[in-house]
């Protein structure tokens, strides 16, 4: 796809992926970006999408809008991470198709994996399994949209790409207690910590699982470089290869932020799926692309980013679309 001509909407593009993809977009020498808020497109809502498709006529569509969080938000709302994710995706790639939109870019989730199974996880092996139970309702949302995607490529010809994606992290990223993701949750926990003089701070589970993280600004350029070069069935991994245990990752970023206070241990608490890895091979062949921010520099830029956004108390920082 001539991404200089295309006229490209991006759902959730003023999320914490979606701002990214916009930056990267324009750098692609895409002019014409369409992202339209919520309250402009509710996704939920057929006919507030055929109105919208039908007045700004895309040539492709990047779904990036989602309800997504952590752990702990996927417990308390999981027939909201069901309805909503599913809904939206059907709705608009339904929409999509009947108003000639070209293209369709998916963001799908490591969480749709199952809970067991061969690390690093292949694409091959998406259907092995039920997967883990703390996220399986926003996964298997995430997943229908996925088969939808592939059955519409087949009945109706529309160019749908389906990416899985690892843990994001980076600036901007969301640091609310509530919905945040486990970097910007214990990037928090230690800064606040800290600040408060606090000698302890508690974590989740028992730091044995772990997890692949990836920076935001490399998981927009695999969407971006996708969108432009990628159109086959087949979906694709996108991760950057390493992986790390929570334990080792509290211990970073406790030292990153200064933090030399007790870290305590809830196990009361899930500690999600045991491992998360997956095999980026697929991608790197097809399209060339692989990650190239280092998890150190990564991480670095985004503690600076929370650092100086926030003063100490509770607030999410400022710009944040909440
Ligand atoms: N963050 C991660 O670690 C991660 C990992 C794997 C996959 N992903 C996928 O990447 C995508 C982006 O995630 P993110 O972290 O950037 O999420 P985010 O910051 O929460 O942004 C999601 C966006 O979705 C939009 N949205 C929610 N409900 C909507 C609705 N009913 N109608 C229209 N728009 C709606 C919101 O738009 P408004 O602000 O206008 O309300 C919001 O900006 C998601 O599809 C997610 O599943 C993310």
């Amino acid at each position: 796809m001539d991404l200089e001509r295309a006229r490209v909407m991006v759902t959730g593009g003023a999320g914490f992926l979606g701002r990214f993809v916009q930056q990267r977009l324009r750098t692609a020498g895409c002019a014409q970006i369409l992202a339209p808020r919520s309250s402009e497109c509710d996704l939920r809502e057929r006919a507030q999408i055929d109105a919208y498709l039908s007045r700004t006529r895309p040539d492709a569509v990047v779904h990036l809008a989602a309800i997504v969080g952590g752990i702990g938000a996927n417990q308390a709302s999981p027939g909201r991470f069901l309805y909503e994710n599913a809904i939206m995706g059907l709705e608009l790639m339904e929409m999509a198709r009947r108003h000639g939109v070209k293209k369709v870019l998916v963001t799908g989730t490591i969480c749709s994996y199952p809970k067991i199974t061969r690390v690093p996880f292949n694409e091959d092996d998406l259907w092995l399994g039920y997967p883990e139970e703390t996220n399986a309702p926003y996964g298997l949302a995430k997943k229908l949209v996925m088969v939808q995607g592939e059955a519409y490529r087949r009945q109706y010809g529309l160019a749908v790409v389906n990416l899985l994606l690892v843990n994001l992290y980076g600036p901007g990223d969301n640091f609310s207690p509530d919905s945040s993701h486990v970097i910007p949750a214990l990037i928090k926990k230690c800064v606040e910590a800290k600040r408060r003089g606090s000698d302890h701070v508690e974590v989740w589970g028992d730091g044995t699982a772990t997890r692949e993280f990836l920076y935001v600004r490399d998981a927009a350029d695999a969407i971006v470089t996708a969108l432009a070069a990628y159109d086959k069935e087949a979906p694709m991994n996108v991760g950057s290869g390493m992986e790390i245990s929570i334990k080792d990752l509290v211990e970073k970023i406790a030292s990153l932020v200064g933090f030399t206070g007790e870290i305590r241990w809830d196990t009361t608490k899930p500690n999600g799926q045991p491992r998360r890895l997956v095999d980026s091979g697929r991608v790197h062949r097809e399209i060339g692309w692989s990650a190239t921010t280092s998890f150190d520099q990564g991480l670095g830029e985004t503690i600076a980013w929370y650092v100086e956004s926030t003063d100490g108390d509770q607030r999410v920082p400022a710009g944040r679309p909440r």
